[in-house]
């Protein structure tokens, strides 16, 4: 598994040596814990800036908090419909069609979910037939290698260009006969790549061509910079009937902790995707759901001033960052930099280790965003408020 690598990760790899498992070692067993949470729990414990993990340490709106307040009060607190209150999947269905281009049936084609995450997982287990192939690009998040396994499939990792465009060569090769899904991230974690109606093209004929379905997760819709346009793969000709549309109110509404969100597809992925979702979870949060459907009435404005804020964000950390000695770009999307470090003379995990013990500032090793390679990259976010951005880089400034 790539996380035995990072030292990081290790520490935490479950060994089936004795006792109850030594001689039945389960699933758990082939996995590290996520790096991306581990080190959130290193920052707590250093009392450092957690500029790993991609929650913000600001509220979100308050009409939500209001929302989900009187969501509890008027007593929405048993269950939901198993694939999402109905409110809630009429306002999906009006938004997706006016953001996003796509026409979803509320009845047959949306099921809300615990999460991206879950949507995922619960998307996974739906399509996947153990022994397929799964395309994941690379650098990738951290969640989908290990989703491709435990639904039964092998991860193919495909790496992006240089310039994390993609790379037809690479993908037309890593198609073979056993090949069921492609698993695209846009606009992208780690990278910031937002990718192009070329790209996504040339994806739509590689799915159409080999019978495959696409998981696109889009939980970064909404930030997005310099003017430009997330296009959701699912509204290109031809993969109405073969996409998973995943979305989340985590980002967009800065709610990581209410866990709530959606998995768009036609009725017949639908219907396989909410068989599992109804044996994984029984269904998302209820009072949450309500709350949901507020955050979707929010007017334009509010996503234009999402990302106006987050542009503000990524310069203070990329100024930050170059002034520290760090080499990278300025992201196209979502709310990552991620940076090469070659010139400071460590490995990922190291370096990672000494910024978080010494300096004070957590950040994500790269190695934890590929099968492979990896070792020269760390990731920051800059989901947090202004003045934790400037302190952060006050700390990383001792690095010149
Ligand atoms: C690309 C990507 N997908 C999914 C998630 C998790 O999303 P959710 O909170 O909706 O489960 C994250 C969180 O960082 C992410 O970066």
């Amino acid at each position: 598994m790539k996380h035995a690598r990072s030292g990081i990760g290790r520490t935490q790899k479950t060994a089936a040596k004795e006792g109850l498992f030594a001689k039945h070692p389960s699933r758990a067993d082939t996995f590290t814990e996520s790096v991306i949470r581990e080190m959130t729990r290193l920052a707590l414990a250093h009392n450092a800036i957690n500029l790993a993990q991609g929650f913000p340490d600001f509220p979100c709106p308050e009409e939500l908090k209001t929302a989900a307040s009187v969501a509890v009060r008027d007593n929405h607190n048993q269950y939901a419909i198993t694939w999402g209150a109905k409110n809630l999947r009429d306002a999906l269905s009006a938004r997706v069609k006016t953001f996003n281009g796509m026409d979803f049936d509320p009845e047959t084609e949306i099921t809300v979910t615990c999460g991206s995450t879950e949507a995922m997982m619960a998307s996974m287990l739906a399509v996947i037939r153990p022994g397929d192939e799964v395309i994941v690009p690379e650098p990738f998040y951290e969640n989908y290698g290990p989703d491709a396994e435990i639904s039964g499939a092998v991860p193919k990792y495909v790496p992006l260009a240089a310039d994390f465009s993609i790379n037809e060569e690479a993908w037309k090769k890593a198609v073979s006969r056993k090949t069921r899904a492609i698993i695209l991230n846009t606009p992208n974690n780690p990278t910031g790549k937002i990718f192009t109606r070329g790209e996504l093209a040339f994806i739509r004929d590689l799915c159409v061509d080999h019978n495959l379905v696409a998981l696109t997760d889009e939980i970064y819709e909404h930030i997005v910079y310099d003017g430009r346009k997330h296009i959701s793969l699912g509204s290109l000709d031809g993969m109405e009937d073969r996409t998973v549309t995943i979305g989340s109110f985590s980002k967009t509404y800065s709610v990581t902790g209410w866990r709530v969100g959606y998995a768009l597809a036609d009725a017949d992925l639908t219907s396989r995707i909410r068989k599992i979702h109804d044996f994984l979870t029984v269904g998302a949060p209820a009072p949450l759901q309500q709350a949901a459907v507020t955050a979707l009435s929010l007017p334009g404005s509010y996503y234009l001033g999402l990302a106006e804020e987050y542009n503000r964000k990524r310069h203070i950390l990329y100024n930050g960052l170059k002034k520290a000695g760090f080499s990278c770009e300025l992201p196209e999307g979502a709310y990552y930099i991620f940076t090469d470090i070659a010139g400071f003379g460590k490995s990922d995990v190291d370096f990672a280790r000494y910024l978080v013990e010494k300096i004070g500032v957590a950040a994500v090793p790269g190695s934890s965003f590929y099968h492979t390679g990896g070792e020269t990259k760390l990731r920051f976010t800059f989901s947090k408020l202004d003045g934790t951005l400037e302190e952060a880089c006050r700390r990383l400034e001792k690095l010149a």
